[in-house]
């Protein structure tokens, strides 16, 4: 699953690593994709980017195969493939490679099994990068932050997912929109949420994701809400998020 939107600051990374987490609770087996060069999910698992030896740079450019670069985190169940700052040169470095949009396809296809899911944390752009994600996975899972200008750019989003499947991907889905930082308090959330279901009506996902603080602080802790504060409302809704994946 490519967690994808070229907007940052959606919630991208912290769908990424609550929803690993909250699967994992659960019993799966997750590996998750570091594809951004900020390294936020790496960090946010607490794994030290700058100290990881195989990274998803590794994995791309074919130095490294899957195996070898997941990486165990302190959550039973959960793995991460680290990403490093260096990925930057990556996207720059695919330009010129053949099957430039296919390299992350290729490493997974080495996937052993044992992995229930595979999540794909998405750098804040349609570059390649997000493209090598699209063209790896089974389902595009789109957060957007319950916010103005929600809506901006989803449109483009939205087609660049009906392109890759067109064209690189056939089994390429979208398993839906997430709205993240809700807050049912304000005005503004409550019409993102209503302008979303009119006009994407069967793309929105059920599970709202509200504001929550120990969200934001759980990740400057390295770890996930679930294991920081496994009673507080942001765990909770990750974990409906989980069985709510789970369920289809
Ligand atoms: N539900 C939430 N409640 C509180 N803070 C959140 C929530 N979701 C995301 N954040 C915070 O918002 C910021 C951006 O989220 P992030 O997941 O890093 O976005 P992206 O990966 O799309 O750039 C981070 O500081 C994160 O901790
Ligand atoms: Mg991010």
């Amino acid at each position: 699953m490519a967690v994808a939107n070229q907007k940052g600051g959606v919630g991208k990374t912290t769908t990424v690593m609550n929803l690993g987490a909250a699967l994992a609770e659960r019993g799966a087996q997750v590996l998750v994709i570091d594809l951004d060069p900020q390294s936020n999910s790496t960090s946010g698992l607490g794994i030290d980017p700058s100290r990881a030896r195989l990274t998803t740079y590794q994995l791309l450019s074919g130095e490294a195969s899957i195996d070898e670069v997941a990486t165990p985190t302190a959550v039973p169940g959960l793995h991460v493939v680290p990403s490093q700052v260096a990925l930057v040169g990556a996207e720059i470095e695919l330009v010129n490679q053949e099957d430039r949009e296919g390299r992350l396809r290729r490493a997974l296809a080495a996937l052993t099994g044992g992995f229930g899911y595979v999540l794909i944390d998405c750098p804040p752009s349609l570059g390649l990068l997000t493209l090598n994600a699209l063209a790896a996975a089974d389902e595009a899972l789109v957060p957007l932050q319950a916010e103005y200008f929600a809506l901006e750019g989803l449109a483009h989003l939205l087609y660049t997912i009906q392109l890759v499947r067109m064209n690189l991907n056939p089994k390429l889905t979208l398993a839906g929109i997430l709205i993240n930082q809700f807050d049912a308090r304000t005005t503004l959330s409550w019409d993102v949420l209503n302008e979303i279901r009119r006009v994407y009506p069967d793309r929105l996902l059920q599970t709202l994701i509200p504001r929550n603080v120990r969200v934001s602080e759980a990740s400057s802790h390295g770890q996930p809400v679930t294991v920081y504060d496994p009673s507080c409302r942001g765990a909770q809704a990750f974990r409906q998020l989980a069985e709510e994946v789970m369920s289809r």
